[in-house]
């Protein structure tokens, strides 16, 4: 996380260690339209994600599951992220996200609360754990069926 000065760094702790312990619309959605699986072989943590969709829009978004804090605070920020967005800019914020934490994302994006998991950046595993939940997003909104996994 080089640049980032140390009060930063505190803040996004901060808000992963919230969204870890409060995670927000973890529950599961008996009236889903939409329901996908995903899969860390790493660790062999797994997640469920939820979607109903109408008019073309996320109407609403849950997860339930079990992995590691950042797995965890990364699906409770998707859920808050995608919530109420056109499922084309759920797809693009997926792609522009996963750019953000394994290459170049594209300039201009404004993150927001996202930003408080660059800091798995340097480190691949930690990758995995932070786009767990968007894999499994993905494989929502495109209705795929086989299981996302991050390998
Ligand atoms: Fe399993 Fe992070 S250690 S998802």
């Amino acid at each position: 996380m080089s640049g980032i000065d140390a009060h930063l760094r505190e803040l996004y702790q901060e808000v992963i260690f919230d969204h870890n312990r409060q995670p927000r619309n973890f529950h599961a959605m008996p009236d889903a339209d939409r329901v996908a699986e995903g899969y860390n072989p790493l660790c062999g943590d797994q997640l469920t994600v939820y979607l109903r969709v109408a008019d073309g829009k996320v109407e609403d978004v849950s997860f339930v599951g079990h992995g590691c804090a950042i797995s965890k605070a990364s699906a409770s920020l998707m859920t808050e992220a995608v919530k109420g967005r056109p499922v084309e800019e759920a797809e693009a914020l997926f792609r522009d996200f996963h750019a953000l934490l394994t290459g170049t994302p594209p300039e201009g994006r404004d993150f927001g609360k996202l930003e408080v998991l660059t800091g798995v950046r340097e480190f691949p595993a930690r990758v995995k754990c932070a786009t767990l939940a968007w894999h499994t997003l993905h494989n929502a909104l495109t209705g795929e069926h086989d299981p996302a996994r991050t390998e």
